[in-house]
């Protein structure tokens, strides 16, 4: 836009030079997929909601659990990151992995980003749907927007401990061992699954085993008493220790969730100092894949009725599996070309950038793209490259005429855009 502003649902965004958010992905803001009737991930989303309502209640029977699912998702920097304590320099803050609006505003890249504002309000058990953006290669588990479930859950001493109110969720001394607060500079990557310094030993150990229990609940819930899983290490900057759940599923190991121990400098600074909490988050879609035998998630945007009449929240106990109608053939076309002399393909050239194109132009009639091949040519020092376009269409068989007229205007947009020139 020549003024430099963004109009998103009647409101006004500034651009400027960190703005990466394209029309097309724009299109998908208000979707909704995960609370539309019937839908497979609204069906996943309840009986998650479901499961959490019946874990806990308070004393007059009622659910202990809120959900929030409407949020907007459009965030700042601070509450997708620096609320999260990300490390400054951390990888997916990266303008080739995010969707901008511009430098301080982002569609969030995770639900993960709501979490310090709900507990400044107060609240202490939570749930959080919605729609995150990603900015991701083109395959058949892969789309620019996808869906996840957050939940936080924060504990008091009275609630942790019970009868044994003599425990304690705080070392006495702990303001002094750690010099904790500010976003760290620089990323400590590295996994550590040791306790904060602020906790003592029995209130992690409680809350990991709470969390791990109701987790391992929730895998039951949805993949069948019978399951094996197991626990892996990992490392997010907002938990720890932090872990990921897996699933054996069909000879695989499945991730299913991330999860851990807040950090309590989150808590802090939201006003919850006296609280120790754990959360978890997951992606709807990976899971509604496997639930409901879905092989594409491209599927998940499909409004036809050929794919939406075949799930119900009837009964929400039943998940049925998705017969494929047909499958219509694909369609494969490559193509070649040089960058401007000078561009490098390591450093001036983002893919990421050419799969935007590719969907703006092409939409989902992509299944799939690959990069075939790359080279430099010694004497004019040009670069190139090679990429693998597969087509097919989600309802019908496209025609090779079709196809041929696709592949011709995303080259037409590739020289304009980035100034290449087709081989
Ligand atoms: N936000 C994390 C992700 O997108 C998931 C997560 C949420 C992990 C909450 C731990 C706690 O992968």
């Amino acid at each position: 836009d020549p003024k430099g502003v963004l109009q998103i649902n009647g409101q006004t965004y500034p651009t400027d030079d960190w703005t990466n958010v394209t029309p097309k992905i724009l299109s998908y803001l208000g979707a909704n997929k995960h609370v539309q009737r019937n839908h497979p991930l609204s069906i996943l989303r309840q009986r998650i909601v479901n499961y959490f309502y019946a874990a806990y209640r308070n004393s007059r029977g009622n659910p202990l659990f809120s959900v929030y699912d409407q949020l907007s998702p459009i965030v700042t920097v601070e509450q997708n990151f620096d609320n999260l304590l990300f490390p400054t320099d951390h990888v997916s803050r990266a303008r080739s992995d995010c969707y901008y609006i511009n430098r301080h505003q982002l569609l969030r890249a995770h639900t993960t980003a709501h979490q310090a504002d709900l507990i400044a309000c107060g609240l202490d058990n939570f749930l959080v749907a919605g729609e995150v953006y990603r900015r991701d290669e083109i395959d058949s588990t892969h789309y620019p927007v996808f869906h996840q479930l957050d939940a936080v859950r924060l504990l008091t001493k009275e609630t942790l401990f019970g009868r044994n109110q003599d425990l304690e969720i705080f070392e006495n001394d702990w303001q002094l061992k750690s010099k904790t607060s500010a976003i760290p500079e620089t990323s400590s990557k590295c996994l550590d699954q040791t306790k904060q310094v602020c906790h003592t030993l029995e209130a992690v150990k409680l809350m990991e085993h709470e969390m791990k229990d109701v987790l391992v609940g929730l895998a039951r819930d949805l993949f069948g008493t019978q399951l094996e899983y197991r626990w892996v290490d990992t490392y997010f900057p907002f938990t720890q220790p932090s872990w990921e759940l897996e699933v054996l599923f069909k000879g695989n190991w499945l991730e299913v969730l991330g999860c851990g121990i807040m950090r309590h400098e989150i808590l802090q600074r939201s006003g919850a100092h006296n609280n120790i909490g754990y959360a978890f988050g997951l992606g709807l879609e990976r899971l509604a894949m496997v639930l409901f035998d879905i092989p594409d998630i491209r599927l998940f945007w499909s409004n036809d009725s050929g794919f939406l009449n075949q799930f119900s929240e009837e009964n929400l106990q039943k998940l049925s599996k998705y017969k494929p109608i047909s499958v219509y053939p694909q369609c494969t076309n490559d193509l070649s070309f040089w960058l401007p002399l000078g561009v490098e393909v390591d450093t001036g050239f983002a893919c990421n950038d050419f799969y935007d194109l590719v969907r703006t132009v092409a939409g989902d009639v992509v299944e799939q793209i690959s990069l075939i091949d790359r080279f430099k040519n010694r004497k004019t020092g040009k670069s190139s490259l090679c990429f693998r376009i597969v087509y097919r269409h989600m309802e019908r068989t496209l025609t090779q005429a079709e196809v041929n007229d696709i592949h011709k205007r995303i080259a037409d947009a590739c020289v304009e855009n980035f100034r290449v020139e087709i081989r």
